[in-house]
């Protein structure tokens, strides 16, 4: 039993059991037929500049094999452009210490990307503004897993508030972003 774990199970819980049924749905809302895709496109145009995909760095995620919001969270990641290679471990602790992740401002997964942490269920485009303004600090953390951040949609829309802080050099942790 991880802290990683108990720090899942706990978010979970916290925020009922509807937060695992929006982790499960996701998956199995496309019944049997998976074979068929009925992507949800956006408003983005067919040919999107390839470069812009492109220019934006690799990103890798650590995760717990068996949690689920962290899989929808690693597609948002892929919609929004980023190429993800996923790594699964059971203890997260060890990964987290080494990037500096602060005590208190944990969550279920840890990403890196363009020599930047990235701790918990950040929006893809504060990644993209964290990656073009390359201020001088560890990365973004997004502590806990508020409800509506992606990766945690709930199945009736409901959402809370929740701020992406920015790790400073130091480990402390500033506003970077409100949602
Ligand atoms: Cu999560
Ligand atoms: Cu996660």
């Amino acid at each position: 039993m991880t802290i990683t774990r108990l720090i899942c199970a706990a978010a979970l819980l916290a925020s009922t059991s509807l937060a695992l049924g929006a982790c499960t749905d996701s998956h199995s809302s496309q019944g049997g037929s998976t074979a068929v895709p009925t992507p949800v496109a956006k408003a983005a145009p067919e040919a999107a500049p390839a470069g812009a995909s492109a220019a934006l760095p690799h990103v890798v995620v650590h995760k717990s094999p068996s949690c689920g919001c962290c899989g929808v969270w690693v597609e948002h990641l892929r919609q929004a452009g980023f190429t993800v290679a996923v790594e699964n471990q059971d203890n997260l602790n060890p990964i987290k210490e080494r990037l500096g992740v602060p005590h208190g401002k944990g969550s279920c997964h840890t990403a890196e990307v363009g020599g930047y942490v990235v701790e918990g269920h950040v929006p893809a485009g504060d990644i993209k503004r964290l990656l073009a303004e390359k201020p001088d600090a560890k990365g973004l953390a997004l502590p806990g897993m508020p409800m509506g951040s992606p990766g945690m949609e709930m199945p009736d829309g409901r959402a809370e508030p929740y701020t992406v802080e920015l790790i400073g050099r130091d480990g402390r942790t500033t506003a970077f972003a409100s949602h």
